[in-house]
């Protein structure tokens, strides 16, 4: 069996972002399980209705890598309580062209300086990839939070803590299970 290939979506524009590192970390640190390509969303222009018809050559190549994924990790910041408007952006460009995200398997992690981790943004961005358009296969629980990211992270981008590193891993070999799981089972959704 080949290894899955994931998509990971940097789930904020800023030039140095801890979900970024997170994301990275997680690339290397699990590459005999999945091949996880980390994803920019820094160059997709901000949603407009009125342009829809005009999808932006940055959504169609992330639309077109998501398609060609069997699942997507997305990385999530909080901000004012809900995920970056970047992120929610490039949501609503997916869930008008083509709708990558449906039926596809999406696990949701995030990182945070604070200590509730992304929590109050994760429950939001769960309940955005269950809205109509969007229409993602969330995975259930294991919900990764990673709270005090200036800590967690060593100079070389490396987790410093073993519990942590220990329950991401619980998280990601769930979720290469619920990616199989749904490829099996909804293969002609
Ligand atoms: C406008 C703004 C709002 C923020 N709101 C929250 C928040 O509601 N909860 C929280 O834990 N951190 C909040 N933060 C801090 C972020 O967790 C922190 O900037 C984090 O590094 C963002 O993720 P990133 O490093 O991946 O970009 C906020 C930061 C900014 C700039």
């Amino acid at each position: 069996m080949p290894i899955p290939k994931l998509v990971g979506i940097v789930g904020n524009n800023a030039p140095f972002s801890y979900n970024r590192i997170l994301l990275q970390y997680m690339s290397r640190h699990f590459h005999k399980q999945a091949n996880l390509e980390v994803s920019e969303i820094d160059d997709i222009p901000l949603f407009n209705e009125r342009d829809m018809k005009q999808i932006p050559v940055a959504v169609k190549s992330l639309s077109d890598k998501i398609k060609n994924a069997d699942g997507v990790i997305i990385a999530t910041p909080e901000y004012d309580h809900a995920i970056p408007a970047s992120l929610k952006s490039t949501i609503e460009w997916l869930s008008v062209d083509e709708h990558a995200l449906t039926t596809k398997p999406v696990m949701v992690v995030g990182a945070s300086i604070g200590v509730q981790g992304t929590a109050r943004a994760q429950d939001n961005l769960r309940q955005i990839l269950n809205s109509p358009g969007v229409n993602s296969f969330v995975l259930p629980g294991f919900e990764f939070l990673l709270n005090n990211a200036k800590a967690k992270f060593d100079a070389d981008g490396q987790l410093t803590d073993d519990s942590t590193e220990s329950f991401l891993t619980e998280c990601v070999n769930h979720f290469i299970t619920f990616v199989g799981d749904t490829k099996r089972n909804f293969a002609s959704v």
